[in-house]
């Protein structure tokens, strides 16, 4: 069974870089890391930490109201495909929920696009490059 419950920022960084940033030149330290809204979530399998994913209160033209954006989502290869993700989307839902938050958003790999999908998230404009990690598309899941 699956755990989700928040951790700390600095529980986010092994996994942050092994699935993340391994062969990329970017940093898996991110700004807004430590800021007072930010908050992280870890994924537990009998008490070994195998996702984490950060929220962090940051705001995009394209949307109007109070924002979120999700970064730094990452499984474990050898736990992907458990429910993890899907998991730590569910319990950071019904926590933005709870603060009146109306949008949370991201900027999604194009081969996670499907995933997030799949967590009620939707298309927004058209693919763009992030330098070194590729194609993405910004994605929100209105919260209302
Ligand atoms: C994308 C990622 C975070 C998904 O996490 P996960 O723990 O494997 O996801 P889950 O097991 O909760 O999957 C939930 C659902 O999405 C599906 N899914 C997961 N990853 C998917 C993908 N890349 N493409 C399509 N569907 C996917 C699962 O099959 C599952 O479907 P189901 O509900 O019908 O059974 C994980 O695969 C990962 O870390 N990938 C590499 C890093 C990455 O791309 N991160 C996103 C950066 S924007």
């Amino acid at each position: 069974m699956i755990k989700v419950k928040k951790i700390l920022t600095e529980e986010t960084y092994t996994i942050r870089f092994e699935v993340l940033r391994k062969d990329i030149p970017l940093p898996y330290k991110f700004n807004g890391d430590f800021e007072k809204e930010t908050f992280h979530l870890g994924a537990f399998k009998n008490n070994q930490l195998i996702a984490v994913s950060s929220f962090m209160k940051v705001s995009n033209n394209n949307f109007y109201g109070d924002q979120f954006q999700l970064r730094g989502m990452a499984t474990l290869e050898s736990f992907q495909g458990l429910g993890a993700g899907k998991l730590m989307v569910d319990k950071a839902i019904e926590i933005l929920k709870t603060q009146k938050i109306d949008y949370l958003w991201c900027n999604a790999r194009v081969i996670a696009v499907d995933f997030y999908k799949k967590q009620g998230f939707k298309i927004a404009g058209e693919l763009f490059d992030i330098k070194y990690v590729g194609s993405h598309y910004l994605m929100f899941n209105e919260l209302k």
